[in-house]
């Protein structure tokens, strides 16, 4: 199919052929699991901490906020991954709808996604390991906890947890499905027993002043503040359902599982979110948690519960390298497409016979995540992993609405609702956080862009399979 200037466009459903398709084996309950493991993790557990420290208690408003653009994005999403139901989830869309040189962005915005998702996490894990190993007692050396940007020189348990989970992956491990269900149960049990503990110390007095730093994001004591400074961080928190979209090609039923799959992860991981952030914010002043590296942990022993902070401390440590895991293997499987494609080095995509694991390339991410989590600051990664996703949403929404005038009978399994408003309401509310985003953010995003867009035109698009098939058919 000619995509024009845009490069070449992929058949819709014609996205691979059988000998390179992946096995059906999920079915709802899977994906649901699949997805809220894959969403709790850091974001809930650290970044509130962070949000209150950008927009005082109307952190709240943040998480409302950054949740219904995550709605918006994931109604169109379900549309989208239920129609082309291949591994790739917005870059394969965008392959199809919008043309290989629109692909390769996105596919290029989802390594920051993916792989800066995976940093954050290890740096969020590392700061409950150590407050939860200081709470027994035990003092650690300081210059190794964290990076040069947050005071340190590195910060080796995020390094050492993100080389763990690679390991782990390169030895062919996959969380089972029974295995991610009770981490799921793990970390909701843990918050739910936060929400039971701490609800009962709201007090409407550590609610003003709501909005100290006012609403637009704005540079206030060298910080980037402000409810939408906020909601441009803890939007971290909400994604992760694409995991699901992602698997689509594994899903038995993909009409239904997809649709339940995304839409009932991300119901339950908001509902829950804003108990959680009503519970910290109400009952501990929102300067003390905005300082807070293990904010959850640290609301519970300033509440006098020192043996539930231990664990919840105790359930991060367990549950959060899951989020780890998910997100790695999420980004072996773009790089595996985006090699099946011929926009990346073919031998990135080798599959070691013994383990069934494409060795070479999580090694290669296995490096760089834990490179980044080692020198970087939380918040700086957190912010670069949001603007890929962020500009990943925004291809999703747009290929959903462009599919719908250009080809209007599909057959389609899920239908979004009033899909021109909601994904109008996607690509403006993504926009509005991307603008949010801190300057260097933006900045950073923009060179990582740059390498992208030199490295496509050097390499990829001489090698593209879906040109070479479009030359061939004349
Ligand atoms: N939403 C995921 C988290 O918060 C990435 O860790």
């Amino acid at each position: 199919m000619a995509g024009g200037w845009l490069g070449p466009r992929k058949p819709i459903g014609g996205a691979h052929d059988a000998a390179h398709g992946l096995r059906k084996t999920l079915s709802w309950p899977h994906l649901v699991a699949l997805g809220v493991g894959a969403i709790v993790g850091t974001g809930i557990y650290t970044l509130t901490g962070v949000g209150a420290d950008r927009a005082g208690p109307a952190v709240i408003v943040a998480f409302a906020i950054a949740g219904a653009v995550c709605a918006f994005a994931a109604l169109a999403y379900a549309e989208m991954a239920t129609l082309i139901p291949t591994a790739g989830g917005a870059y394969a869309y965008t392959y199809s709808v919008l043309g290989e040189t629109l692909a390769w962005i996105v596919g290029w915005s989802l390594i920051l996604e993916y792989s800066l998702a995976c940093s954050t996490v290890a740096v969020g894990w590392s700061a409950y390991l150590v407050g939860w190993i200081q709470s027994l007692g035990v003092d650690l050396p300081a210059q190794l906890l964290a990076g040069p940007h947050a005071g340190g020189i590195i910060n080796l348990p995020a390094v050492l947890v993100a080389l763990a989970i690679a390991g782990m992956l390169i030895a062919g491990t996959r969380e089972s499905a029974t295995f991610n269900i009770i981490l799921v149960a793990i970390k909701l049990t843990a918050l739910t027993a936060f929400v039971v503990l701490a609800l009962p110390f709201f007090d409407a007095d550590k609610m003003t002043p709501f909005m100290p730093y006012g609403f637009g994001s704005h540079v206030e004591g060298g910080t980037t503040r402000g409810v939408m400074a906020a909601a441009a961080i803890v939007f971290f928190a909400f994604y992760g359902f694409d995991a699901v979209a992602t698997s689509a090609e594994e899903a038995k039923n993909p009409g239904r599982d997809l649709t339940i799959g995304i839409l009932g992860s991300m119901a339950i991981c908001t509902l829950i979110y804003m108990l959680v952030a009503i519970s910290a914010i109400g009952s501990v002043s929102y300067i003390d948690l905005g300082k807070s590296s293990e904010p959850l942990a640290f609301v519970l022993r300033t509440l006098g519960h020192p043996g539930a902070a231990w664990a919840i401390g105790l359930a991060a440590l367990i549950a959060l390298p899951s989020v780890i895991l998910v997100m790695m293997y999420g980004q072996s499987r773009i790089f595996f497409v985006m090699a099946r494609d011929g926009l990346l080095p073919r031998f990135l995509s080798k599959i070691s016979p013994r383990s069934g694991a494409p060795t070479t390339i999580t090694l290669v991410t296995g490096v760089f995540v834990a490179l980044v989590a080692g020198f970087f600051r939380l918040d700086e990664i957190a912010e670069l992993a949001n603007a890929g996703t962020l500009v990943a949403f925004i291809a999703v929404a747009v290929c959903m609405m462009v599919l719908r005038r250009r080809d209007p009978d599909l057959p389609r399994v899920f239908r979004c609702p009033k899909p021109y408003l909601v994904g109008t309401l996607a690509v403006l509310g993504c926009l509005y956080l991307l603008a949010s985003l801190p300057t260097h953010t933006l900045t950073r995003f923009a060179m990582w862009n740059v390498i992208g867009v030199a490295f496509y035109l050097a390499y990829g698009r001489a090698r593209s399979v879906a040109a070479r098939n479009e030359a061939a058919a004349g």
